[in-house]
Parts: C-alpha cells; structure tokens; sequence
C-alpha cells in the first residue's frame, strides 16, 4: 500500500515537495504546514516499514505519526477544546511517551510490536485531530493573548523534533535489512576538494548565552545568563570522512590512551572500528546512506560518531570539543543555513569554502549535530513548567552532553542559535558529527 494512500488531509496542501516553514505565516498556517511535512516524509515508505522498531531508540514511524497528534490532543485539544472525543480513549495509553503526569503508558521497548491501530487508522487519527486543531485555531484567531497559542507553538516544535527521529529512525530500520533499502535516491556527488580548514579567533571574556527575548525556543534554552570564556579558536568547518580515517588508520580505535574508560569499552566490547553505518570492503570503507550504500566521500563531514568517538579524535588531533557556550558566542550573527532536511538530500554535504564579507565559520547549522564538551543541566535559574509539560527537557537532565547546531534532517525553522540538543556519550544513529576547538 503506497503511502500517498494513507495520508490525511493536511497532505493535500502539500505540493509534493518540502516545505518550508520559516516566514511571517499564521499559527493555522504553519500548523498545517508542519503535519504535512510529517507526511511528506512518509511518501518514499510502505505500509510495512511503518511498524517496525529495529532497536530500543527506534520508535517505528506510525508511533512518530500517531504520538505527535496524541500531543495536541493531550495538551492543546484536552484543556482547550471540551468538546473533543478521541478517536479511541486507548490512544492516550499507546502513543504517551515519557510524561508520568499524563497517565500510564505502554513500555517503549514494545513499540514495534503494535500492529494495530493499523497505518490507516493512525493517518485518521492524525486527521481527525487536524480537523478538531484546526476549529480551535479558528477559533482563538482573535484572540492571541489565549494560552493555547504558546501550547501550539510548543506542539509544532515538538513535531519537527519527530520529524527528525522519523528520518533518523527509518534509517536504521533500513540499515537492519539485508536488502539496504533506498529511501530517497541522492546523485552521486561531483568529487569537491577538501576545503582548508583554518582556525578562528574568538575573544573571552564575560558572554551571555542562552535565549532571551521574543521568539520560540525550548525551557531548557534559557534564561540568558553571563558565562566567561577564556581565549579560544574554533575549526572553520567540520571534521571530514578524510580526517576520520586518518585517526583509524593511526590506529585510532586500538590506541587506549585516546579513550574514556567509558567508551574504551565500548569499543572493545562492541568491536567499534569506525563510525556507525561504516562498512568495510576490502581496503576501502562504504557508508550506508538514506540515498543506499556509498563509499565513504573523504571531503564530507564525519558523521554518526558518538561522544567518546568525538572526544577521541579531538584527542588524538591534539585539540578538544568547543564547550557549548563557546560554539553559540562563535556562532552568534550567523545565518542559519547549511544542509537541511528541505534539502531532501538526507546526508552531510561538504563545506564549500567560505566566501569574502561571509561568517568565519561554515556549517554552524544543518550537516551534522556539533558535539561539545558540556554536560546537559540546566542554566543557572532554570525552571522547568509546572505540570505534565515541565517533563519536556528538565528530568532529562543527567548523563547526557549538549550538541549545537543541526542536522541534514532538521527542519531549517527549527534551527536556532541557542537550540541544545543532547544525547548521551554512546548514541550514534542521529546525525552527529565534530568540531574542533582549542584554546587561544
Ligand atoms: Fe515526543
């Protein structure tokens, strides 16, 4: 059943390409904008590469689909809208995720095992739920101060977040089949030349970081608060395949005084010998793609690389990880472009070198997600919402590190320069990737 089958309604808006959700446009109009997208992502799929979750981070994409409409449903449609009934009361148990405050739910690690609602009836549910949004939005049109808007707003970024597990995802749903399915078809690439890398100077001093003023952004992004740096210098691009290899073929992975005790196992016992999807053939390395299995390009970024992976090349190239308040004082004034998910290229590209009057850095956003060596807690004077909402970002707090910037399959609205992702030091199935700092 070809997934064009099964979309709702908010796909019949869509042109049948990416769209862009960036630009003075109305809540309704990014709102339909956003769940089409989701959709849109879902036309390369087939019924059954719905249902599947090939590990315990992969959720299968129906419950990405399903689980993004429970959340308006559960903290929009709920308090807001009275008059709603849910398609099926169970839902809320099936697609809630991590919020204790909203109820019970099912065991994550079971996800992949729910064949029903089938894909049909999730695609009904999502347009059921866009049609109930759709008359609240209607509704609160004149009136912008309701607390519902902010909840929206809150659902809509929530959703580009699936959207970039639902990509993240699949990709390791494929990569668990013999066959390596394509997703999406992806020219080979002209052969670019590595550009230089060259290191950028930033003063210290007393910085503010963190979010402040109008605008969306996470509870976990502010408050704004001062943090002094020292003198340092940043690597003008990202780290490349090229360089990577020259790390493993240094023996990179064997050499124990490169790693933390932590990933050292990790390497030793996983039998890690390069990045995640890298695959050995003969003298040479091929990476499996979303576009199927290439050789490895030596001018893109590296990619799929876990912290301590990151941490070990900073090591043995005799540099270190930026701190994250480092990488936003660098990055701030940047333009947010670079290698998004609208691109529908679903890989890393390589840096093109910068041109006059241009920021000093190149691929501050999209590519890949910037390792840093700074622990995700909270910002001095954080405070997570009150209620089941406050779950979002706070009590994940702990054993995780902060990456900045973005991915290839990050919405381009969604990038922003305080944004912080995190994940823990071992995960390597997002788009993640490195740049260098060092002190001045
Ligand atoms: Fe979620």
């Amino acid at each position: 059943m070809a997934s064009s089958l099964l979309t709702s309604d908010s796909a019949a808006t869509h042109p049948g390409t990416a769209q862009h959700t960036s630009g003075p446009r109305t809540l309704a109009q990014r709102f339909d904008a956003v769940r089409a997208q989701t959709e849109h992502l879902c036309v390369p799929l087939d019924t059954e590469d719905y249902v599947v979750s090939s590990m315990a981070d992969v959720s299968p994409t129906k419950w990405h689909l399903a689980h993004t409409s429970w959340f308006f449903e559960t903290f929009v449609l709920g308090p807001h809208a009275p008059e709603y009934v849910s398609p099926n009361p169970r839902y809320a148990y099936l697609f809630n995720s991590y919020y204790v405050q909203a109820g019970e739910r099912h065991c994550r690690a079971k996800r992949g095992l729910v064949t029903r609602p089938t894909v049909r009836e999730v695609f009904e549910y999502r347009a059921h739920v866009n049609e109930a949004m759709r008359d609240l939005l209607e509704r609160l049109r004149d009136d912008p101060q309701h607390p519902a808007h902010r909840l929206i707003e809150l659902g809509l970024h929530h959703e580009q977040q699936h959207q970039e597990l639902l990509v993240t995802d699949i990709k390791h749903v494929f990569w668990m089949n013999p066959l390596r399915p394509v997703y999406r078809e992806r020219p080979q690439g002209a052969s670019l030349a590595t550009t230089e890398l060259k290191w950028r100077s930033f003063a210290g001093g007393v910085h503010r970081v963190g979010h402040e003023g109008d605008g969306f952004a996470f509870d976990n992004e502010g408050p704004a608060h001062r943090e002094f740096l020292e003198d340092f210098v940043l690597a003008s691009r990202l780290v490349t395949n090229g360089e990577y290899l020259e790390f493993m073929r240094d023996g990179g992975y064997e050499r124990s005084e490169l790693w933390l005790s932590p990933g050292l196992a990790i390497v030793q016992d996983g039998g890690w010998k390069a990045p995640f999807y890298w695959e050995r053939e003969g003298d040479d390395w091929t990476e499996f793609t979303l576009a199927g299995t290439r050789p490895v390009a030596l001018n893109e970024p590296v990619c799929h690389v876990s912290y301590y992976e990151a941490d070990a090349f900073a090591r043995w190239a005799k540099r270190r990880l930026p701190t994250e308040a480092e990488w936003e004082v660098a990055a701030r004034g940047a333009p947010v472009e670079g290698t998004f998910v609208e691109s529908e290229r679903f890989h890393p590209a390589p840096a093109r070198a910068t041109r006059d009057g241009e920021h000093a850095l190149a691929q501050l956003y999209g590519d890949v997600w910037q390792w840093t060596q700074s622990a995700y807690v909270g910002y001095p004077g954080f405070k997570p919402d009150t209620g089941a909402i406050g779950e979002y970002n706070g009590k994940w707090m702990a054993d995780q590190w902060v990456l900045r910037g973005a991915s290839c399959a990050t919405p381009e609205s969604h990038a922003r320069l305080t944004y912080r992702n995190f994940f823990p030091s071992d995960a390597r199935w997002q788009f993640m990737g490195i740049r260098l700092a060092d002190h001045a």
